[in-house]
């Protein structure tokens, strides 16, 4: 920081040099003096009600709330005295005076920010002996439940729905004492994210699912990513007995990039882990057409082993393939592609992902932007994608840069996505015509062609180059997964395309699971289209290892069984998908009791820790190709240790060339792996692929008008999100229920036949 940008504070008589415009609460607590607070919440806009942030500013006739204070040069104050120390411990005896002090039954004790400001500051000695204003507990959603009672009216929930969640869920009703935190209608139909809870100081908002069934300490806090979107969310895993019983990301547990931000999935979508319908065993159908029988591990593996190798010698080492979920770490990728090139030798690998990265990676001409970026960013491109249902945190930090950065938000979308409320500009575009935005915006030539098939005026993507081209401070470029590969390439070298002084360009995709962009550096760039393995009709695969089902990753749909190979060998948590055709089902450990990383669409490689030691006798998807690689005659030597897995991706690998465990153990510095950065290339042919895609098009099409409903992609169910009775309420339309004193669960049958779009991420 420049000198010039520095001026001098004085705290509790020391002298400080601080930016200028920095915070006084901010200043105070970063230089290690305790400043109590409800109502202030970093990043949210300021509230300044509760007053138990304040100080003495020399020259000021009253106590000041140092939340609302911006440092100037000179400054002198005083975070502590008597007189301070009276007005805080006024200030919680009214807040308490309608609280009713029920901690011992509360969900929140023992991690609640009144009860400790009330050991730290409070007169612990209640002098109102009036009645309390007493108001019956009730849920507010499947999710959510509500003690509206233990609420001190900071609104942090209200700011954190309105800015992070765009949705104004939530408000304050009625007036005075009288004043509650509540919904239009008593009930909540909003996206569910639970940060509302995440940031109540109190018990007043408590997370519906874990209610009553365990309290904080008896916990154990386990710091790991999130096993759904690409966003990778940093999280606290809360464990008791073998048993996830809750997962939070709130500040004293977690310290990742996502603040304490989750959505519905991270948040409320982990019950699947300890849910009864886990595959116990591995299993083994013997006979074609036979059932699936019990075995142990050792007679499991040496079946499938003697039929693996049985197909290699009978049909060539290409009859076998190998087929990796998006969904598992970089330590069971990397070891699904070295079973496939260095102990089997087939040429057929793949993920099973179709929204396939490599045409953008090959081409990558600048820096993936971090979620933090995103937050600080000046002009946002959105092409095409629908990040608040498919990377919320991404939706979040797009709907914050806007709202608290004042960046200009550019939208290019065949649906008219809620985000569009914060865009600058909007592009209405057809469907199915992104391919021809990326070529409009590339290609001043082809805007005329372009504009037509996306059914908008020429001068509207001239707009959209303006507002580029005038981008000052970072321009970001995202793009979901309607781009083609050619597409993806041309977006990949916009950083040299729209390179300009007073900026920089970067570039953020939407991919669509945990580990797509870990998945596409484990498997490199020999790995094939999943598509083209799994719906192959030359019956030249007979025997295919798929870890992760690939239809739980839209890769193959219910016609897909007559191009099955005969020889399924299935790793998964429960029965389901293509289960019916495996012939060995090996029991995997779930994210929850793995130790691994998952490298999101920041780029960053992230810790996955385990909580709990792995359920029944499912073991991690790695240890499982490990065991074959070995019945097989090949001895990986990893010994039962992820992190010599990882070492050697950090040998062998040069995105993640020298990454070890311990570099990657503080979530608050995260670290970004290092994909090339390609020079500018001669895009003609990429730019000739997309022309005559666009020239294709057709010219009719209508356009959609309607904006989807909150959910309509978040609520839909997976194989892992409908093992959660309060996801699948959502899923099925949210219905309120008789009374709002018993829990959802308890008063409503969900219909078992209710036809339902499977869940695209
Ligand atoms: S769950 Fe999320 S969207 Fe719903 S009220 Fe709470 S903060 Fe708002
Ligand atoms: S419900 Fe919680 S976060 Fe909302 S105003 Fe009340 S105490 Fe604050
Ligand atoms: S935004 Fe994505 S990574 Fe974050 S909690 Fe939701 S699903 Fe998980
Ligand atoms: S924290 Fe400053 S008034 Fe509440």
């Amino acid at each position: 920081m420049d000198q010039s940008d520095l001026i001098k504070v004085t705290i509790n008589g020391r002298d400080f040099q601080v930016a200028k415009g920095a915070r006084l609460i901010d200043v105070c607590r970063e230089n290690s003096f305790n400043i109590p607070s409800f109502c202030y919440y970093a990043d949210l806009a300021l509230q300044a009600s509760c007053r138990m942030c304040l100080v003495r500013i020399e020259k000021m006739p009253k106590l000041q709330t140092s939340c609302t204070i911006t440092c100037t040069d000179g400054m002198i104050v005083t975070t502590q005295s008597e007189e301070i120390e009276k007005a805080q411990r006024s200030m919680l005896e009214f807040l308490l005076a309608n609280h009713p002090l029920d901690c011992p039954v509360c969900d929140r004790g023992g991690e609640c920010e009144l009860q400790e400001l009330t050991f730290d500051w409070g007169n612990l000695e209640e002098r109102f002996v009036e009645h309390k204003n007493a108001r019956p507990e009730k849920y507010l959603s499947p999710m959510i439940a509500n003690d509206p009672q233990r609420c001190i009216l900071c609104k942090r929930c209200t700011r954190v729905c309105d800015e992070w969640m765009g949705e104004e869920a939530i408000e304050a009703g009625n007036r005075g004492a009288n004043t509650v935190i509540g919904t239009f209608g008593g009930w909540l139909n909003c996206s569910q994210c639970g940060n509302c809870i995440e940031v109540c100081p109190t018990g007043t908002l408590l997370d519906g699912t874990y209610r009553h069934q365990a309290r904080p300490w008896e916990l154990t806090q386990t710091v790991s990513t999130c096993n759904y979107c690409s966003d990778g969310c940093q999280m606290s895993l809360g464990s008791r007995g073998g048993e996830l019983m809750r997962v939070v990301a709130r500040d004293r547990y977690v310290n990742g990039h996502n603040g304490e931000f989750l959505c519905v999935k991270g948040r409320f979508g982990h019950p699947f882990v300890n849910h009864e319908e886990r595959i116990r065993t591995p299993l083994i159908r013997y006979k074609e057409g036979g059932r699936l029988i019990p075995a142990t591990w050792d007679e499991a593996i040496r079946f499938t082993a003697e039929n693996l190798d049985r197909v290699v010698r009978e049909h060539g080492n290409n009859a076998l393939a190998v087929v990796g979920s998006p969904r598992l770490t970089n330590e069971s990728l990397y070891c699904l592609r070295k079973f496939a090139t260095e102990v089997v030798q087939t040429e057929n690998y793949a993920v099973s992902d179709t929204f396939s990265l490599r045409p953008f990676f090959e081409n990558l001409g600048g820096q993936l932007a971090t979620h933090h970026d995103i937050r600080f960013a000046k002009t946002i491109v959105l092409i095409g994608g629908e990040p608040e249902e498919l990377q919320p945190l991404t939706g979040k930090q797009i709907r914050q840069a806007v709202r608290n950065g004042g960046a200009k938000l550019i939208i290019i979308n065949s649906v008219p996505i809620r985000l569009r409320e914060q865009a600058a500009k909007f592009v209405h575009i057809k469907p199915g015509t992104e391919d021809a935005a990326v070529l409009a915006l590339a290609d001043t030539g082809s805007n005329s062609l372009a504009s037509r098939k996306m059914g908008i005026e020429t001068g509207d993507i001239d707009g959209v180059r303006k507002l580029v081209s005038e981008a000052q401070g970072d321009l970001i470029f995202m793009f979901g997964s309607e781009l083609s590969g050619a597409a993806q390439s041309i977006v990949a070298q916009f950083p040299h395309l729209f390179a300009g002084d007073g900026r920089r360009v970067l570039l953020h995709p939407l991919p669509l699971f945990n580990n797509s962009v870990g998945a596409h550096d484990m498997m490199g760039g020999g790995a094939k289209q999943a598509t083209d393995l799994i719906a192959r009709d030359d019956k030249s695969i007979r025997a295919m290892i798929v870890a992760g089902d690939p239809r739980l990753t839209s890769v193959g749909g219910d016609d897909i069984a007559p191009q099955l190979p005969e020889f399924i060998v299935l790793f998964e948590h429960f029965l389901s998908g293509i289960s019916p055709y495996a012939r060995v089902v090996f029991p995997a450990a779930s994210y929850a009791e793995v130790d691994g990383t998952f490298t999101n669409n920041d780029g960053f490689v992230q810790r996955v820790r385990k909580a709990i030691e792995p359920v029944h006798q499912s073991i991690p998807d790695w240890m499982i190709v490990a065991r074959l690689a070995k019945e097989l005659g090949v001895d990986f030597g990893f010994e039962r240790s992820a992190s010599a897995v990882f070492r050697e991706i950090g040998e062998r690998v040069p995105a993640y060339a020298g990454l070890r465990y311990p570099l990657l153990k503080d979530e608050s510095n995260p670290v970004q792996v290092k994909h090339a950065i390609a020079a500018q290339r001669d895009l003609a042919n990429e730019l000739e692929t997309v022309r005559h895609g666009v020239e294709e098009l057709s010219d009719e099409g209508e356009k959609i008008l309607h904006t989807p409903p909150v959910g309509h992609e978040l609520f839909k169910l997976g194989t892992l999100t409908e093992k959660v009775p309060q996801i699948r309420l959502l899923a099925a339309g949210n219905p309120t229920p008789e009374t709002f004193a018993i829990s959802p669960l308890y008063q409503i049958t969900i219909d078992e036949n209710l036809k339902r779009e499977a869940a695209i991420a």
